[in-house]
């Protein structure tokens, strides 16, 4: 690392050179959070670090954790999504053990839903269903060549089951998580975990990003305060369904996806929806909290003028 380089980081913080950093799961370090498994910048529970949304940052194992770019400013806005949602995303489709000519259905049409879309056709999907009820979401999912599921006009899984012959896809992705709703906006943690169990087909892979936590107080019932869900775990099996989850790990894959977008083979920056300087940050946090229509991914730029 020298003064003036331009790199990108990865929200997690990670050391290098422990075990689950050695083996490439550097969401998962054992050094950067004492008794956790994991370090983030800004975030519940991951250690001491400051959020990244700022002019200035402290890093912790620059050399590791920094991802160098091209000098200059070109793809200036793809590569800001290499610290976070493409690598989920990509993440996403390679716990699904996504491959070439498979169908796929990826629950939430949010920035994470999106990208995994994206990763899942990177990876040669030839059909991916897209699940939201965000119009302007669901746009998007058409943009990018991927089927729009709007689940506030009838049961996703039906919808998904008509067209693949009544087989379900071969793989599925959970870019929702445990702040899931029902079609009238009651929250039900389990129920993206659930429809997942219908919609892929015997054998398939979920791979599951969207986040679950072991406590949540404001959760709808007393298990799912306490992080526990009413998971249909028969089915799961009856299946032979496997799952992967967690935390992704960007540095296994952000210096690939910054290749392909160099190559121009990807840019994920289409569904940055706003360009906003800094100070309007809490304004557009607020918006993005409510799903405002419109509002599917911010880009903040420190130093642009208000
Ligand atoms: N694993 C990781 O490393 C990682 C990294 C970043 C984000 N995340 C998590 O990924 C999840 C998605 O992130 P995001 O930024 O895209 O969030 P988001 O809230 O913008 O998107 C979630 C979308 O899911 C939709 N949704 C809600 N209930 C649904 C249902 N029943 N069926 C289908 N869609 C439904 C919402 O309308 C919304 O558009 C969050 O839980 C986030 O914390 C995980
Ligand atoms: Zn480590």
């Amino acid at each position: 690392m020298k003064k003036g380089d331009r790199v990108v980081l990865p929200f997690n913080v990670a050391c290098g050179f422990c075990k689950n950093c050695l083996a490439g799961q550097t969401g998962f370090c054992l050094v950067v959070n004492a008794g956790f498994a994991g370090g983030a910048y800004g975030y519940v529970a991951m250690g001491p670090y400051r959020g990244g949304q700022a002019e200035y940052l402290r890093v912790p194992f620059a050399d590791f954790n920094c991802l160098q770019l091209p000098r200059g400013d070109e793809h200036e806005d793809d590569f800001a999504l290499l610290a976070d949602i493409f690598p989920t995303g990509y993440h996403a489709a390679t716990l699904a053990e996504v491959g070439p000519g498979e169908s796929v259905c990826v629950f939430g049409a949010g920035p994470v839903g999106l990208m995994a879309a994206y990763s899942a056709m990177i990876k040669g999907a030839s059909k991916v269903f897209v699940v939201d009820k965000v119009p302007g979401r669901l746009k998007l999912v058409e943009q990018i060549g991927a089927v729009p599921i709007d689940f506030s006009k009838g049961d996703p899984i039906a919808q998904i089951k008509d067209q693949t012959d009544g087989e379900g896809t071969d793989k599925g992705i959970d870019a929702v998580g445990y702040q899931a709703t029902a079609e009238q906006g009651e929250e039900q943690p389990a129920l993206v975990l659930n429809s997942l169990v219908e919609a892929v087909r015997p054998t398939g892979m979920l791979g599951v990003v969207g986040l679950y936590v072991p406590s949540d107080p404001g959760g709808p019932t007393e298990h799912a305060k306490n992080g526990e869900l009413l998971f249909k775990m028969g089915k799961l099996f009856e299946k032979g369904l496997r799952m992967g989850t967690g935390q992704a790990n960007v540095k296994a894959y952000n210096r690939q996806l910054r290749d392909l977008i160099i190559a121009g083979r990807a840019a994920p920056s289409f569904l940055a929806t706003q360009r906003l300087p800094l100070e309007s940050a809490p304004d557009a946090y607020k918006r993005f909290d409510k799903r405002e229509d419109g509002w599917t991914k911010v880009l903040l730029k420190p130093g642009q003028n208000a």
